[in-house]
């Protein structure tokens, strides 16, 4: 493998770890401790670390664009192993839907802590944890996808 497609395979990697790893920590880590805690507390919370984190995951974005894209055309474009086709379009689609989650619902739950409107924000909370819950269960896929591409 050259040096190039190690490079971009490093930062893919590394870009996955960030962004699953994220969600896995604001599922099942996050979420749960902070069931019993106020709305007034809680909201607040919740919006600082998400506005961090999302951040980061865009970063992630980006570099898995940009190196996926990379990697995928010297697997040939469209003619890569349907396996290799199959991440890409799971990994647009997660994509689709963080961007739902970052300029849609995110602003909302912001707007709603400003306005100290806790049921407002407490609602979008609870759309944002559905929007990763989906995108967890998209990114096992993607990883299932990658993984089995190896054999072709
Ligand atoms: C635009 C989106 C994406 C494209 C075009 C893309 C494309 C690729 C390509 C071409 C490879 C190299 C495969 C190989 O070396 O055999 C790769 C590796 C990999 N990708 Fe993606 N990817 C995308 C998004 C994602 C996402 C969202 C995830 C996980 C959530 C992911 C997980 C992986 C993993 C785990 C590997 C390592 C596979 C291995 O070396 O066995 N990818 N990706």
């Amino acid at each position: 493998m050259s040096i190039a497609m190690n490079v971009a395979l490093f930062l893919h990697l590394a870009a996955v770890a960030v962004w699953v790893g994220g969600m896995i920590f604001a599922q099942f880590c996050l979420r749960p401790s902070l069931a019993d805690v106020s709305p007034q507390l809680r909201l607040p919370l919740i919006e600082a670390v998400f506005g961090r984190f999302l951040t980061w995951v865009g970063v992630a974005v980006i570099a898995l664009l940009l190196s996926g894209g990379f990697m995928m055309a010297r697997f040939g474009g469209s003619h890569a192993p349907w396996p290799l086709t199959l991440m890409a379009v799971l990994g647009v689609l997660m994509m689709l839907n963080f961007g739902h989650l970052r300029f849609a619902v995110f602003p909302r739950i912001r707007r709603a802590v400003q306005a100290q409107k806790w049921p407002d924000g407490a609602r979008a909370v609870d759309t944002m944890r559905r929007l990763v819950a989906i995108n967890l269960v998209l990114a096992v896929v993607t990883i299932g996808a990658a993984v089995y591409s190896r054999g072709f």
